[in-house]
């Protein structure tokens, strides 16, 4: 068996030694500068007895040990393991260097608080720190315009303004013409231009480059026509794919533990085919673009369900690694972004709403 340094590690200084952070393991650990010095010499594959020959003043048990704890640590990797394959597929696909990559890798799969220790947080974090301000005013300025109402006679304004996320919902299916709607206002594909080199699919929402980074799954779970399960939409063809049956989860083991989203009669989720963005753009900046594409998608599929009368609650809460697995998606580029869980909204009386 070969070891080598994970080519993943990045170190930061703490009371004169280092911790170091695998930003595709997310493992983190403590480091002295003679261990660094040790997995610096392992910068090239090493049988494992040769690595534990390369400190020959220490304890050839020690060495052993050590190089265990390593290897958990994931500091250093077995060659042809699960880990080398990822990093491999990292440094082959990767083209956004390590800060983007550092966040893209260590926020998946994170652990998520529910909203009962989230709401007990705010109440005894504003004991101490009163919340920012949520919105502003205009009274520092001496010159003040009223605009006109824009809701009135607005019959688009009217739709938007009615787009809420409401969490609970009635068990009424959803049907394949909403489901269809939906996708076709977030995804649909509406028209091509070309550049110089290839032709770009132009739809209702942005894209940078019109690089068109983003993939939309269908979670069926309650759909008229529908066997449950799990579908691709083809956006050029506004068609759903099934995907091969498997079991079907809760929703809330994909979505961090949300219960609510267990209710939902469907799920659409939006996933990141990074390296279509990548291929065209070598600046890091870029996977900003992408992140905010899903929000223009979402958008356009919160409002088409607002119009059928359906909540299309938002999610970027995930359990990426079993969503990736439902969704057959992989690899370093390749990353479910946001969800909108479709259902027919119950009557929501804390919210008040402005006409
Ligand atoms: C990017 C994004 C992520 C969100 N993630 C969650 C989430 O994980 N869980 C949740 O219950 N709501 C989530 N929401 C919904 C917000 O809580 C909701 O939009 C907010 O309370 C305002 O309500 P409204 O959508 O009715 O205007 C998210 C919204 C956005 C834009």
């Amino acid at each position: 068996m070969q070891i080598r340094i994970s080519q993943t590690l990045m170190f930061t200084p703490e009371d004169q030694n280092f911790v170091a952070f695998n930003y595709l393991t997310k493992s983190v650990f403590g480091c002295t500068s003679e261990t660094m010095g040790f997995l610096s010499m392992l910068s090239d594959w090493h049988t494992k007895d040769a690595a534990e020959q390369l400190l020959p003043t220490v304890d050839k048990e020690e060495m052993k040990e050590n190089i265990q704890h390593l290897l958990d640590a994931t500091a250093i990797v077995e060659e042809n393991s699960t880990l080398s394959d990822a990093e491999n597929e990292f440094e082959r696909s990767w083209g956004w260097g390590i800060p983007a990559a550092i966040f893209h890798f260590s926020l998946n799969d994170k652990s998520y608080l529910s909203i009962e220790d989230v709401q007990a947080n705010q109440t005894l974090k504003i004991a101490h720190t009163p919340s920012p301000n949520l919105h502003t005013t205009n009274e520092k300025y001496e010159n003040v315009i009223d605009l006109d109402s824009s809701l009135k006679d607005n019959d688009l304004l009217q739709l938007m303004s009615r787009r809420r996320t409401i969490r609970e919902v009635n068990k009424t299916p959803i049907t394949r013409k909403q489901l269809s709607d939906c996708l076709f206002a977030g995804m649909g594909i509406t028209g091509h231009t070309h550049n110089n080199i290839v032709q770009l699919p132009l739809s209702m929402t942005p894209s940078g480059g019109a690089r068109n980074p983003y993939e939309a799954y269908v979670y069926a779970r309650n759909v008229e026509g529908l066997e449950p399960g799990f579908y691709h939409y083809s956006a050029l063809e506004h068609s759903l794919g099934r995907m091969p049956a498997k079991d079907l989860p809760n929703p809330s083991d994909l979505l961090a533990g949300q219960y609510w989203a267990d209710d939902m009669p469907c799920i659409i989720l939006l996933a990141a085919m990074l390296e279509r963005s990548m291929w065209k753009y070598a600046d890091a900046n870029a996977y900003r673009g992408a992140l905010i594409e899903a929000g223009h998608i979402g958008q356009n599929i919160m409002v088409a369900a607002t119009k059928h009368e359906l909540t299309a609650c938002p999610t970027a809460a995930f359990c990426h690694s079993a969503l990736h697995d439902c969704l057959e998606i992989s690899g370093a580029t390749q990353t479910a972004v946001y969800a909108l869980c479709l259902g027919s909204p119950k009557k929501d009386d804390s919210i008040v709403m402005y006409q």
